[in-house]
Parts: C-alpha cells; structure tokens; sequence
C-alpha cells in the first residue's frame, strides 16, 4: 500500500472569517505563515512555550537561535520587553516598520523565545493583514523567516509552502513582500552603546540620525563568526542556495558572454550588451530597494534552474547596499 502523504498547508485570503479562524489557531498553539513587509514569518503565540516549540521543529533550527516577537501595539511593548527612551523615540519614528530592538526581556517572555538570553527582540511589522491578525490574536507572536533552517527566506505565500507545506498547515497570503530583506536588528540594551546587528532596510545611517550619536557595526573589524556569538542566529553561512554561489565585486558581461550556459550571471543592474539566457539581473535600472526586493526570490528561481554555479556582484553605495552584500556573503559562505 502507498504510504499517505502527508497534506500540504492551505493558504488562507485575508478575509475577516479567515482572519478569525487564523486568530483562534494560533491562540490554541499552531502555527501560521504569515505575511510581512520585509519576509514571509512563521508564527506562534510568543507567550506559549509549546507554541514555540513548534516554531523550532517545523524549520529545523537550533534551539540556540532566539526567535523576534511581533507586536501590535505598544502597550505589548511595555508587556514584553523594558525600554529605554532611545527605543521609544525609534518606535515612534520607525514603527510599524521593518526595524528589530533587542531590549532587556520581561518574565513574561518564555525562555524558548530568547533562547535562554536575558534580552527579547522585537518589532512592530507594517503588513496590514498581519497587523489585523496580530490586533484579533491579542497576543504577542513569536516569528523567524518562514524557511527551512538556513535557506533562502521565503518573500512569497508559495515559497513558505515549497519549503514548509508539509510541516505546517496554515498560510496567510498577503501577496509578494514589499522589501524582501529582512528587518534591521539594533542592539539597544545599552542606549548609550547601540550596535547593529542585522542590516535592513533600515540604514545604519537613518538609525544613527534618529538617535544623534553613531551606531556601531562589524564592518572590516569583527569577523560573522564572532559577531555570531553576540547574536545567535547571526552564522556566517545562511541564506544559501543549494548551488554553489560565488560573490564578485563587480562582474563583466565579457565573461558572462564568455561562460558555458551551465553558469548563471547575476548583475544588479541590467548590463548592456548582448545577452544570452543565462544572464540575469535584480533591477533593470539598478535601483537598490527594487533590488534587495527581488533578491531572494531570484535566488531561489535560479537554484531551481539546474545551474551549476551563480555568479553574482556586490552592490555599491549606502543603505540597501550594505544589507544586500550582507545577504550575498552569507549566500556565498561555505
Ligand atoms: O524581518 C524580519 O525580521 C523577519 C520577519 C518575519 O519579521 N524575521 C526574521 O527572523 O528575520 P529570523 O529568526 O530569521 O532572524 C532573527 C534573528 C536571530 O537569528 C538572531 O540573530 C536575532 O534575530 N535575535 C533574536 N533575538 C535576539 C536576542 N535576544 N539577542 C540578539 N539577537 C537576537
Ligand atoms: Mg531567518
């Protein structure tokens, strides 16, 4: 007899009954995928430690990686996490929006959450559908990427149910993800010290702007691996593809002309010249932000292409920049 297989996730349209249904499972420990600004998440009641449990078998990671809780208001602010002045001058600048605080953590917060950490992240994401499924659960959510532990982060319903349709059974469609990279993740537990942690749509320099003193970040001086153990989730290798990826600080249509087909070019612009099928770029004009929007998906399109290498280049100048080439690095790592 053929062994049953097991059904793939359903994905919900964001209507009320739907939303309502969503609400009640998750306050009765399931999980959802859910929609946001930056990736596609993969939620769970924050306050149920059996919840977020869950959350860590269905992705395959380690119980040593703490998970962000969303909020929808800032009264489940004050609920989670202690904040400082300096975290409440950027919430109200950049909340709801895609920017993570690390903030010393209240009881409430389960120590699966934090994993075993004194500090919670969290951020009040912008998606509409999933700030009205936040406001009927009335519980702060606990939500990684909604990928298999170290994958590519899913900007799409479909690419959570590709990766996890046969370990969860809900998704919440809420159309492709607006900014594709994930939030920017400041360190603010001491204000007078704060560090970035994660790169995001959010620059560093807005960031330090708001606050009015500079905001350290790894760039040449601290290694990924070293900056892993202030922030756990942080590995070098992540965001990776299956095919081999190799970062170039700029590429040349010469030799992508010149490469046999089996090997994928990807600029950030669209390079002038003639073109052959196995060249591709993020953004026809180069534009940064439609560029970090479109980079994780073009990744995974590419490592389903059957290609035996991915070149790709870095980007240049500030903001998305330093958040793109961030996720290219990891990307590459082996
Ligand atoms: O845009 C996003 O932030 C998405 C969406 C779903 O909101 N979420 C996301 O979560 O990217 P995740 O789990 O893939 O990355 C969260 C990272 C962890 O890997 C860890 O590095 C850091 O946040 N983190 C969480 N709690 C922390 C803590 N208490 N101290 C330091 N870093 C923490
Ligand atoms: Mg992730």
């Amino acid at each position: 007899m053929p062994t049953p297989r097991k059904p793939t996730a359903r994905i919900f349209r964001g209507t009320p009954r739907n939303l309502a249904f969503l609400a009640r499972s998750l306050r009765a420990g399931d999980l959802v995928g859910v929609p946001t600004e930056t990736v596609y998440g993969l939620a769970a009641d924050a306050l149920n430690p059996i919840a977020c449990k869950k959350i860590f078998a269905a992705k395959g990671r380690p119980a040593t990686d703490p998970l962000i809780v969303h909020i929808h208001s800032l009264d489940q602010l004050a609920q989670i996490a202690i904040p400082n002045p300096a975290a409440l001058k950027l919430a109200k600048k950049f909340w709801p929006g895609p920017l993570t605080l690390i903030l010393p953590k209240t009881d409430v917060v389960p120590a699966i959450v934090s994993a075993g950490l004194p500090s919670v992240a969290v951020r009040m994401p912008a998606h509409p559908l999933f700030r009205r499924l936040l406001k009927l659960t009335a519980r702060p959510l606990a939500a990684p990427s909604a990928n298999l532990f170290g994958y590519i982060s899913p900007t799409t319903a479909e690419h959570v149910r590709a990766g996890l349709g046969r370990r969860i059974s809900y998704i919440l469609e809420g159309g492709p993800a607006d900014l594709g990279l994930e939030s920017t993740i400041l360190d603010l537990r001491n204000p007078a010290r704060p560090r970035l942690l994660r790169p995001g749509s959010i620059s560093r320099e807005a960031l330090a702007r708001a606050l009015g003193r500079p905001i350290a970040w790894r760039g040449r001086h601290v290694s990924p691996s070293a900056e892993a153990q202030i922030s756990p989730g942080l590995l070098l290798r992540h965001y990776s593809p299956r095919t081999p990826l190799v970062l170039h600080q700029r590429l040349a249509l010469s030799s992508a002309q010149l490469s046999g087909l089996d090997e994928a070019w990807l600029f950030i612009a669209r390079p002038r010249g003639r073109l052959r099928k196995n060249i591709f770029w993020l953004d026809a004009r180069g534009d940064l932000r439609g560029a970090a929007k479109r980079l994780f998906a073009q990744l995974r399109a590419l490592d389903g292409a059957g290609f035996r290498r991915i070149h790709a280049e870095r980007a240049s100048g500030e903001g998305p920049a330093e958040a793109i080439n961030d996720r290219l690095t990891r990307a590459s790592a082996r």
